[in-house]
């Protein structure tokens, strides 16, 4: 089985983050990206005000010793919050849940949230299998999708 671990993001990191956080057909799914993930030097500068601030963990995810993304904690309109982004490559292996299932233990406060569009079947089932249960709903601009979307607010409680 392969080795997932997890290690402090470092700004050596950020060209394949972009590189993932740019792939079209991952922005679709999570509808919700950053508007800094469509152009690097935003997104670089982005980055590094999230890898100073105090708030914010920020954890490469790494595979057999190679980078597959990223899994986060950090502050959305006030709550904390948790969100990740794997390179396609990586997709359909279990490494999300085990990526997110490592932070847990490390980011000890609850509760914790994520937000979700209705459709993204894959966040939803790694959110679902770390414990997250649905708390909520609302609806939003999703750049990648040029429309309002649904997104569900997921909640967790338990240690
Ligand atoms: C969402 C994402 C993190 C999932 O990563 P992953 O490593 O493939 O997820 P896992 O392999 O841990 O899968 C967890 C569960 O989701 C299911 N799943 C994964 N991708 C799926 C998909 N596209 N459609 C339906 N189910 C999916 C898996 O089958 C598994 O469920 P099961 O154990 O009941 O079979 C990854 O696709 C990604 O980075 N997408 C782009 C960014 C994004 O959407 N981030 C989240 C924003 S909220």
């Amino acid at each position: 089985m392969e080795t997932v671990t997890l290690r402090r993001t470092e700004d050596s990191d950020l060209p394949i983050l972009f590189e993932f956080e740019s792939d079209p057909k991952a922005a679709r799914m999570a509808a919700f990206p950053p508007e800094a993930s469509r152009d690097p030097e935003a997104f670089y500068t982005h980055w590094r005000q999230r890898l100073a601030s105090p708030a914010d963990v920020c954890r490469t995810v790494l595979v057999d010793g190679h980078r597959a993304g990223v899994v986060m904690k950090f502050e959305f309109e006030g709550d904390p919050s948790v969100a990740y982004w794997l390179g396609r490559e990586f997709w359909g292996r279990g490494i999300a849940t085990r990526a997110l299932s490592t932070l847990l233990e490390e980011v000890r406060e609850r509760p914790l949230y994520a937000r979700v569009a209705h459709d993204n079947r894959g966040s939803i089932r790694v959110l679902e299998k770390c414990g997250f249960r649905k708390s909520g709903r609302g609806r939003r601009f999703a750049s990648a999708r040029g429309e309002d979307l649904d997104e569900f607010v997921y909640r967790l409680d338990r240690s």
